[in-house]
């Protein structure tokens, strides 16, 4: 032990000031608001709707708002009007700002607000439909 290559004993703790000294209580509060909200953050993303394959493959396609608005003419203009600006239904002006991608295939598919029907066209009219919604 007595080698002449051994270092001087020094207490790095004692020469420290208290702004030095180890995180303490004063920060660990912290950790574990940051551990809360990752959990809960994780709870959120885990417990998210899953998105079913038609509403992905409709979502992995690329729209044409042209061949959306002809879908539309054929469909939805006597309750969304002409322009999408309102009949039975409401208008459809800026629905892209409060539906996502999702929810508006979710809304146009399944019939859950009667009186608008569940339409079924595959996924790429549906892309080209959800372009032009996005368009309004
Ligand atoms: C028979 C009438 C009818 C037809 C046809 C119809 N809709 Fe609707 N639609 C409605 C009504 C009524 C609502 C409001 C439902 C509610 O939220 O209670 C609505 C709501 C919507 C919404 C949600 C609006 C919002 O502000 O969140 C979208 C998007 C929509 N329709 C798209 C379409 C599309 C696209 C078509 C054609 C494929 C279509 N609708 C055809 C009646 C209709």
């Amino acid at each position: 032990m007595n080698s002449k290559f051994s270092y001087p004993k020094v207490d790095v703790l004692a020469m420290m000031t208290p702004e030095q000294s180890p995180p303490n209580a004063v920060s660990r509060p912290w950790g574990w608001v940051i551990l809360v909200i990752a959990v809960v953050a994780l709870l959120f993303w885990g417990l998210r709707p899953p998105v079913d394959a038609y509403t992905r493959s409709v979502l992995s396609l690329t729209g044409d708002a042209a061949k959306g608005r002809s879908i539309f003419v054929m469909n939805c203009v006597p309750c969304h009007g002409q322009w999408a600006d309102g009949e039975v239904g409401p208008s459809l002006h800026r629905v892209a700002r409060h539906k996502s991608p999702a929810q508006l295939v979710h809304q146009i598919v399944s019939g859950e607000t009667p009186p608008m029907p569940k339409f079924q066209v595959d996924p790429q009219q549906m892309a080209d439909l959800i372009e032009y919604l996005n368009q309004l």
